[in-house]
């Protein structure tokens, strides 16, 4: 440890030490992430109201701990924790985690030396709650996952490869999630649901099933927050979400088909135009409103640095909770209409004027999430511009 210059940070309640380096990398002798800070103040206003839910005490796993920082806010910040595993696969992580856990004076706080699938295997049923935060995808850790979760533990799940997800190449996101993406306008939002889809799936083998409380999609990655529930009946049931999203990129239509294996339809509906599917992905809730809800009143006691941005994504998160899958996005539309895009507010003012719902999405600033399918809105926008 002698060997590096020492960088400390406070992020919460809590402050952490680490080897100073240039630019946040995988490289980065002990990895720190000042731009997750959102990521993990999040994370303990879920924890919490899970706790609280649970109205119990709970352990938690911090699967891939670099610093420690996870682990050790949660330990330190979140109540009703009784103890917390770190783990990381690198000995030199694991010094710092040590070294940070003795700088915060926190006890109950256990770290670990493994691959993280080998970890979760050897600790079956241990834990309340599980969090996921590797490189780049979660994929190959969440059968160990699915193995290791026990009935009504929170599921926490960071994905970083959201080129595979949004559809960039197509191959990675078949490769990694067994699912085809589509870089559509709201290819964010598929990819949170093909995550959410392959969770599902993984978790199905093991008689277990998802109920999701909250995800997001914010700057270079996705994340998820899953209660998990038990029974193989449950399990077939919660499959039933499992489904496909279908694009027309010739009138922007879009439409969803419930089934893993049942027939799709093939040609646009309203153009005649060939669809493209995507999936299979996760048609079922992304956005749980109550949860929602409790973080938000969760942030009044809690010291989270980023609260301003906490706030304003839970909030569009919380609205989202009610509304359709996709969204449109009114530049691509008016662009395809060739007029110019008329104000955002005398738009959704319109679509709720027609009796459509009109919901703003933290996926994008431009974005509408409406049940008024596009000739619809094509009908409002033509006429808006003509104004
Ligand atoms: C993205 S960082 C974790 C960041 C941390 N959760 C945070 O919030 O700052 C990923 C960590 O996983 C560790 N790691 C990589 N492969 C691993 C594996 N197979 N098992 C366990 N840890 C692993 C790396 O050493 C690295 O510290």
């Amino acid at each position: 440890m002698d060997e590096y210059k020492i960088k400390r940070i406070e992020e919460g309640l809590t402050k952490i030490e680490f080897p100073e380096f240039e630019k946040v990398s995988s490289e980065a002798p002990v990895f720190y992430n000042p731009h997750m800070e959102l990521n993990r103040d999040l994370s303990i206003l879920a924890i919490q109201v899970f706790q609280k839910e649970e109205d119990r005490e709970i352990n938690i796993c911090d699967l891939f701990g670099g610093s420690g920082i996870r682990g050790i806010r949660y330990k330190n910040e979140i109540s009703g924790v009784d103890n917390v595993a770190i783990n990381d696969i690198s000995e030199l992580a694991n010094e710092y985690e040590k070294h940070n856990i003795e700088l915060n004076d926190l006890e109950n706080i256990e770290v670990y030396q493994h691959d993280a699938s080998m970890f979760l295997r050897m600790k079956r049923g241990e834990f309340d709650v599980i969090d996921i935060d590797p490189f780049g995808t979660p994929s190959p850790f969440l059968d160990s996952a699915g193995y290791c979760a026990r009935r009504n533990s929170l599921l926490c799940v960071t994905a970083t490869d959201t080129s595979a997800l949004c559809g960039t190449y197509k191959e990675p996101c078949i490769r990694k999630y067994n699912a085809k993406p589509y870089k559509s306008e709201y290819c964010h939002e598929n990819g949170i649901r093909i995550l959410a889809g392959f969770v599902a799936l993984t978790l199905a083998k093991y008689s277990k099933c998802i109920d999701i409380k909250m995800s997001h999609s914010t700057e270079h990655y996705m994340r998820l927050y899953i209660k998990i529930e038990k029974g193989s009946k449950k399990s077939d049931e919660s499959l039933k979400n499992m489904g496909y999203i279908s694009h027309c990129s010739n009138c922007l239509h879009r439409q969803t088909s419930y089934g893993l294996a049942s027939a799709i339809e093939e040609t646009c509906p309203v153009c005649g135009e060939k669809l493209i599917h995507a999936g299979p992905l996760w048609l079922g809730n992304i956005q749980n409103r109550e949860f929602i809800q409790k973080m938000i009143d969760e942030t009044e006691h809690k010291k989270i640095n980023t609260e301003k941005e906490a706030l304003k994504l839970l909030n569009s998160c919380l609205n989202e909770a009610t509304a359709p899958a996709t969204f449109f996005d009114v530049h691509s539309i008016c662009k395809s209409l060739k007029i110019s895009a008329p104000k955002l507010d005398l738009i959704f003012e319109e679509i709720q004027n027609n009796g459509f719902i009109a919901i703003k999405t933290h996926y994008n600033p431009l974005g509408i999430k409406t049940d008024a399918n596009i000739e619809e809105i094509k009908r409002i926008l033509i006429q808006l511009s003509k104004e």
